[in-house]
């Protein structure tokens, strides 16, 4: 059961993200199950869970501004609904500096328990074995972006951290989700060098010309 504090928080956001279906991969439907994940990850250790709660609902703030912002573009408003919501002058800057610190933008730095607990929220949604099926189809088509680019994306950012066994801090995302995250990079590598095999070449043009892609 989350404090009356959250709840208001929640509700004002809910208002917030519910005309935002634009948001494919940073929408209520992302919060909700980083939030609910970071609950589930403290259970690791001894954080404040209100504040964690806050600064889970509020982590991608910055992208309801602007969709390429930055996490610390974010402050301003996360500041004004942390305050609406009954937080108080003390509490919103360690919020923030609980988001700043979970940010893949900042990774690798000697961050809070409750700043890993969040981040690695954040990160497992990244490699749902149903996001590919859910998001990512509909990202491309929507988008018509480039295969190879967002493949090399993908690979750029996870691949460093997965081999140097940097993905996940905590325990329990390592022990249950570890396998998701390798999983998931496989099948990017695999999309990436199918792309040189010139029939998916051909098949990948009959699916632009019939507007799939
Ligand atoms: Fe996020």
């Amino acid at each position: 059961m989350s404090s009356p504090r959250v709840e208001a928080l929640r509700t004002t956001l809910r208002e917030i993200y519910s005309p935002r279906d634009d948001l494919l991969f940073h929408g209520w439907h992302h919060i909700t199950f980083v939030t609910r994940k970071s609950l589930e990850f403290a259970r690791e250790f001894d954080v404040d869970v209100e504040l964690l709660e806050a600064a889970a609902l509020t982590h991608d703030l910055n992208f309801i501004t602007n969709v390429k912002s930055s996490v610390d573009d974010g402050r301003e408003i996360r500041a004004e609904v942390l305050s609406k919501a009954g937080f108080n002058e003390h509490e919103i800057p360690d919020i923030e500096n609980l988001v700043h610190g979970s940010s893949t933008e900042f990774s690798g730095g000697d961050i809070s328990d409750s700043s890993k607990v969040l981040s690695d929220a954040d990160k497992l949604f990244k490699v749902l074995p149903v996001s590919p099926m859910i998001l990512s189809a509909r990202y491309i088509t929507e988008t018509k972006v480039d295969i190879e680019k967002w493949a090399d994306r993908i690979i750029r950012d996870q691949k460093p951290l997965l081999d140097a066994d940097k993905y996940f801090y905590t325990k329990m995302a390592k022990e249950k989700y570890l396998t998701w995250a390798r999983l998931n990079l496989e099948w990017v590598e695999a999309v990436k060098q199918s792309l040189d095999d010139p029939d998916v070449q051909l098949f990948l043009k009959d699916c632009k010309d019939l507007g799939y892609i």
